[in-house]
């Protein structure tokens, strides 16, 4: 059988999984701090310490493969103007890149991965970006969540005390 899910009903359906957002920050070749919003982080390893992003040919594209490294900043609640601003709609009331050990971030993340980049692999129209995490912060704060191509409260509220089937010092996520 030779099937394809139609562009829109996979869009649809990918949607329909509630993710957070993070802006990804790279330098450019000609040290010019970059970035842009991205809900494809995901937490990949413990063994080291290891995420990925999956992102389209762009300007942080070409930082990140110029320079070999990369941050994730989770983003808060209260600072979607910089994550449309980092999506390509420019707002005067976006947080701007600062510099913090070696690494550009955004400085209300609620929680800070710095990365070198250990492996690229190409999918289709996108790149994985697999870094190793060489250190992370985070803080308290409500996080920022993204659904049915919505920006939503992310307020984490827990449905029940739950018992979670996974050996904690092993699971990534
Ligand atoms: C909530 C949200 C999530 C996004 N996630 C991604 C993503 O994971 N990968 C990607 O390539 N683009 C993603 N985008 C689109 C980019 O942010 C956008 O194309 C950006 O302008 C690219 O910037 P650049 O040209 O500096 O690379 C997302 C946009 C939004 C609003």
């Amino acid at each position: 059988m030779n099937m394809r899910a139609d562009p829109s009903g996979f869009r649809s359906a990918a949607a329909r999984f509630l993710t957070g957002v993070t802006v990804v920050a790279s330098r450019s070749r000609d040290g010019e701090r970059v970035g842009m919003t991205a809900n494809s982080f995901t937490s990949v390893s413990m063994k080291p310490p290891t995420v990925l992003v999956s992102l389209m040919r762009g300007r942080t594209w070409q930082a990140i493969m110029d320079c070999g490294c990369y941050s994730v900043n989770v983003m808060h609640a209260e600072d979607v103007a910089s994550c449309v601003h980092f999506a390509g709609k420019p707002q005067g009331n976006a947080a701007a890149l600062i510099e913090m050990d070696g690494f550009p971030v955004l400085p209300h993340a609620i929680a800070r991965f710095a990365c070198d980049v250990v492996r690229t692999i190409d999918v289709a129209d996108h790149t994985l970006f697999i870094g190793e995490v060489r250190w992370c912060r985070h803080q308290d704060g409500s996080p920022l969540g993204f659904f049915s191509n919505q920006f939503r409260h992310g307020t984490g509220a827990a449905i029940a005390p739950t018992e979670i089937p996974y050996p904690p010092d092993e699971w990534a996520i």
